[in-house]
């Protein structure tokens, strides 16, 4: 019998592209992929550990999948990703719920821990590399549009709140000339956008090309490829990387950098490296350097030790930014991380509040941004029809905002059009056809 494989992904992009380098080890071997959870013979969580609410919903799940385990006993359940790193004592001896426990370094032998679970017995690989990229494994994907490539693993930052270095391990690159190998394939299936994925891609190295390289040498492969790339850190952000994105038009204008803290005693606390002034000086610069690009950021409310003072600095930093989008997050306690044994001493009714008033101001910010927008031409990729209504097509700007605009026959999904915005939420853009819109080279060093 052929074993079906069902794969659930929680918690960050890289899970969802390591999620398709699975399937590409697994297809190798003769699985398949199972349309639905109930053909399935083997079903696996990709899970995360970033927040303790991540892993309380994977175990509200794996209770979910316990039921279906009692009424289907052949079926295997498995834990992948970052939960499988940090708790896999807790769901192998105490819990006994799983029979597969694979962490994020080990999934080219998983295969062989899923005969070990076969045999009755549980299968268990959870030791991080130094080396592993996957570099070699083409990842299953359907057709589509956009693609996730992940051009790097692992974490050295040490942020104090974070368990990424420790689920994760340490921080390595793939060849610059895989990724783009992968890119020109992704190209002749008629992939349209890439995002190219690491915990902090500004450190990319392969021993002869630094990130600035990577991303110069991904454009080139099709302009009509369209380049998106996240996570960048504030520290290692350099001017080549700067110059690089303001020269290819294919290079999205959009930068997620995440500040994480306004308060400079705050930061040194998560360990950041950072200044707020350096920070700030840095969008300064990447604005001279590429008139129109915009940012996203993460934020944490409630580290330990926050005054309002703090909480208050985080305001004003937002506002001197003003940010087109932030993800915006409680802080929660991470065993294991230097944050931990600082104690968790802002009560979590004060957490709630500042982090209200965070999300309620970048709403006001995103707001009148996107009003700002109303009467200007934006460049989306036609993505398919909107989620609402047939008679519309839905797409993305350059800085990743939906835009909603009238179907039109000669419009087809996959396309890159002008569209000129004529309403705006503060999530949502709409606006009508303008015009074709091609990446051309000659658009280049438009702000040298
Ligand atoms: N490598 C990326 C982000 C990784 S995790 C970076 O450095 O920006 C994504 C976000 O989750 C982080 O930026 C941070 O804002 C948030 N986060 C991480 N650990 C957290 C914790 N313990 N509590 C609350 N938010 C956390
Ligand atoms: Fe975590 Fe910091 Fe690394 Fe981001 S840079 S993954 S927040 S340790
Ligand atoms: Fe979560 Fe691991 Fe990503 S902890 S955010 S899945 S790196």
């Amino acid at each position: 019998m052929i074993s079906k494989i069902y794969i659930e992904t929680y918690g960050c992009q890289m899970n969802f592209a390591d999620t398709e380098i699975v399937m590409g080890i697994l297809k190798n071997k003769g699985y398949e992929v199972a349309k639905s959870i109930e053909e399935a013979n083997v079903i696996l969580l990709n899970t995360c550990s970033i927040r303790d609410n991540a892993e309380q919903r994977i175990y509200g799940r794996l209770s979910n999948l316990k039921n279906l385990k009692s009424q289907k006993p052949d079926l295997l359940l498995g834990i992948l990703g970052c939960m499988a790193e940090r708790l896999r004592k807790d769901l192998i001896e105490e819990k006994k719920i799983v029979d597969l426990v694979v962490g994020p370094d080990e999934y080219r032998r998983l295969p062989e821990y899923l005969d070990v679970a076969y045999s009755g017995d549980k299968g268990i690989g959870v030791r991080l590399s130094r080396t592993e990229t996957y570099d070699d494994i083409e990842p299953y994907r359907e057709n589509g549009l956009s693609a996730w490539i992940s051009v790097m693993r692992g974490c050295d930052k040490f942020c104090t709140f974070c368990v990424v270095p420790f689920t994760r391990g340490r921080e390595r690159s793939r060849s610059l000339n895989s990724v783009v190998q992968e890119i020109q394939r992704l190209s002749e299936r008629g992939f349209r956008e890439v995002t190219l994925l690491g915990q902090n891609v500004n450190s990319y190295s392969d021993g002869e090309n630094d990130f600035a390289d990577l991303l110069q040498a991904c454009a080139k492969v099709d302009r009509k490829i369209r380049i998106r790339f996240t996570t960048s850190h504030p520290q290692d952000l350099s001017d080549k990387l700067l110059f690089t994105i303001a020269e290819n038009p294919n290079i999205c204008n959009y930068i997620h950098l995440p500040v994480q803290s306004g308060s400079n005693r705050i930061l040194e606390l998560m360990n950041r490296t950072y200044s707020i002034e350096h920070y700030l000086n840095l969008i300064d610069k990447a604005r001279k350097i590429i008139p129109d690009v915009s940012f996203s950021t993460d934020i944490i409310a409630g580290f330990p030790t926050e005054t309002w003072e703090d909480h208050f600095a985080t305001l004003e930093v937002m506002k001197q930014v003003r940010y087109d989008g932030a993800y915006m997050f409680k802080y929660s306690p991470r065993e294991g991380t230097k944050a931990y044994k600082m104690g968790d001493d802002v009560p979590d009714d004060v957490k709630t509040k500042r982090l209200q008033e965070i999300i309620d101001l970048q709403q006001s910010i995103s707001y009148q941004k996107n009003q700002e927008l109303i009467g200007k031409e934006e460049i989306v990729l036609v993505e398919g029809f909107s989620r609402k209504s047939d008679e519309f097509f839905s797409g993305r700007t350059d800085t990743n905002k939906v835009v909603i605009f009238p179907v039109e026959e000669k419009i087809s999904i996959g396309d890159y059009i002008k569209v000129k915005i004529n309403k705006a939420t503060s999530a949502t853009l709409f606006g009508e056809f303008v015009d074709f819109y091609y990446y051309l080279e000659e658009d280049s060093l438009k702000c040298i």
